[in-house]
């Protein structure tokens, strides 16, 4: 959904941002900003600031910074628009709805009614399970150790012993047959008529990101077949993109995710302080799930259960999540099964110990892979290394390659020429795989020779929001003509019209920029930090270099890019001179 600039800047000005933020982070006010411990990364002391007058926040550890919706947007994980939209809710602004043809507006609305009753049967289940029938329920659960806030978080019920009471109770709200059977929680046949998918079973609801109810996952309590009984895919639950539990995990912020199988072990986790840990859907790990995953974190903890099913699933995932580029660790749980026993036997530091121990996942699948060679056996051994040096060929990138031969070297003593030599020799005959494409860390300082040009344009805008009376003093030498990056550029046309007009806003320029890369990057323009210069003179000179560097590097550009003709030579002479005779005048700030 595209809102209009206006709508979106009403948003912004009802978002009060040290209100916002103060929902989420301890923050104080210390001189004319607030200070709190930064929410994107691991600090003890206090670099994250929050301004009322620029309606701004910076990290001066991490460089995370921004707007109201920069920081929802970080810290939800939502994208630009369902910030937006967040805010609106929460300012009672009312945002127009989506303009949908007729086909799509009948999609949606099956959603909608899906979402619904979804949620309607989560309820009553939830119910049930507090109610005199649901007793053997609550007696499994807390038998498995849960407490009662866990089993409140994940809104786990119970469906009775009865084969068509939510049925019953579905209809008596209103919702027809057809779509009680499209969400898969009940079924028709011949001779029964209508009754319900699950019963007498401890229900788990399915929740996605948002924390929508999109099916259910029920188990028997005890013995008995199947063990878990789970909705049917339908149009809002797609097992294939979604992750049991993930609705708390990614916002977790523990640096990482940790991939189970069962939803039993993701509430064991949670209840035990391990936040970030998610699992599939009784279905196997996919690749859409590991781009879901990689919109929250870079390293996934596989923590798989320890029999020859889980090794399988878990060689399976590391497959999928080094496609996706993300890295995989694998956790040991040995001697128990899955990490809800690991962690009822051994606790809560034990496990952490584990997660902190968890394994590289190459030499996880070296150390499976060994388990098929004899390496007493000279010829097995000879084959074994191959195959070494045929998954060393997997990594794209030349130096994380060597890294990894150099430790496969040492760790299972061959020598490094000779693995190097096997390495190539596979690779001469099947090809080195390309570069994996590496994600980008969420917080990254770019560090390359075009920073050199940046930096001037980034100062010089930085400079005019801190001192806005520079702006008539400078106004004559440069214009946003002369930023020759796309984003200052943008900032610059906006920034030197407000200038123009008195009224510098920097949160509104942020939000400009719907991406939250630009988003980021236009805030560490907003707050960069200037050095000190005490004197007026000192400062005098500060503004000529900067001003002359901008100018400099805007000659530099055009000349690069001007075509041979006439006026362009002109214009290029012209500019020369123009260059010249700023580089020799005094630019005086009274
Ligand atoms: N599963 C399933 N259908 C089954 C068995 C398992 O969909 N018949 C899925 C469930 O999502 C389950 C996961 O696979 O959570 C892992 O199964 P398993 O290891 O057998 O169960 P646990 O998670 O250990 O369950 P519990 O601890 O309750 O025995
Ligand atoms: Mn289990």
């Amino acid at each position: 959904m595209y809102y209009p600039d206006e709508l979106i800047e009403e948003v912004r000005m009802k978002s009060d941002i040290v209100d916002v933020i103060s929902g989420y982070v301890k923050i104080q006010k210390k001189g004319s900003s607030h200070f709190g411990l930064c929410p994107f990364h691991n600090e003890k002391s206090p670099s994250f600031s929050v301004s009322q007058s620029k309606q701004m926040y910076y990290c001066f550890g991490c460089g995370a910074g921004g707007n109201v919706f920069t920081f929802i947007m970080e810290y939800e994980n939502y994208s630009f628009q369902e910030a937006v939209k967040f805010l609106a809710d929460r300012a009672g602004v009312n945002l127009p709805e989506a303009e949908y043809n007729e086909e799509t507006r009948k999609r949606e609305g099956q959603r909608a009614r899906l979402l619904e009753v979804n949620k309607e049967a989560a309820k009553y289940f939830f119910y049930q399970l507090r109610g005199e029938s649901g007793k053997g329920g609550l007696k499994y659960l807390m038998g498995r150790e849960l407490s009662k806030e866990t089993i409140r978080k994940f809104g786990l019920g119970f469906s009775n012993v009865s084969s068509d009471d939510l049925t019953r109770y579905l209809k008596s709200k209103g919702y027809e047959d057809k779509l009680l059977i499209e969400a898969g929680l009940a079924s028709f046949d011949e001779k029964y008529g209508m009754h319900d998918k699950f019963w007498n079973r401890v229900m788990f609801p399915i929740q996605d990101i948002n924390h929508r109810v999109i099916g259910f996952g029920g188990r028997v309590m005890g013995e008995g077949k199947p063990k878990y009984l789970n909705s049917p895919e339908t149009m809002i639950f797609d097992k294939s993109r979604n992750l049991y539990g993930l609705n708390f995990a990614r916002t977790s912020r523990a640096g990482n995710i940790i991939l189970c199988e069962g939803y039993m072990d993701v509430i064991a986790m949670h209840q035990a302080g391990f936040s970030q840990a998610a699992a599939s859907l009784g279905t196997a790990f996919t690749p859409g799930q590991a781009g879901l995953l990689k919109r929250y974190t870079q390293e996934v903890v596989l923590a798989y259960d320890s029999d020859g099913a889980g090794v399988t699933a878990a060689l399976r995932a590391i497959g999928i999540l080094k496609e996706a580029g993300l890295t995989g660790k694998v956790l040991s749980l040995e001697p128990y099964k899955d990490p809800d026993e690991f962690i009822k036997n051994r606790g809560q530091e034990a496990f952490k110990e584990r997660i902190a121990k968890a394994e590289n996942s190459f030499f996880f699948e070296l150390r499976m892979l060994e388990k098929d060679y004899d390496l007493n056996d000279p010829e097995a051994k000879t084959k074994f290394h191959r195959e070494i040096a045929r998954k060393l060929c997997g990594f794209g990138e030349e130096v994380e390659r060597e890294n990894y031969m150099e430790a496969v070297a040492l760790k299972y003593h061959i020598s490094f020429e000779s693995l190097r030599k096997l390495v190539f020799s596979h690779a001469a005959r099947n090809g080195m795989a390309s570069p994996a494409v590496r994600p980008k860390p969420g917080i990254q300082k770019k560090k390359d020779p075009e920073e050199n040009k940046k930096k001037p344009q980034k100062i010089l805008l930085t400079w005019l929001v801190e001192e806005p009376y520079i702006y008539q003093k400078i106004k004559k030498y440069i214009s946003p003509g002369d930023f020759t990056e796309d984003l200052y550029k943008k900032i610059a046309e906006k920034l030197f019209a407000d200038l123009e007009s008195g009224t510098v806003n920097p949160a509104a320029i942020i939000s400009l920029f719907a991406d939250e890369e630009q988003q980021r990057e236009a805030a560490s323009v907003f707050n960069t930090k200037l050095d000190h210069l005490s004197s007026r003179a000192e400062q005098e000179k500060a503004i000529h270099d900067i001003v002359v560097s901008v100018k400099k590097n805007s000659f530099d550009y055009f000349y690069s890019r001007s075509t041979a003709d006439v006026s362009a030579l002109n214009q290029v002479i012209e500019g020369k001179k123009a260059l010249e005779e700023l580089d020799k005048t005094h630019i005086s700030l009274d």
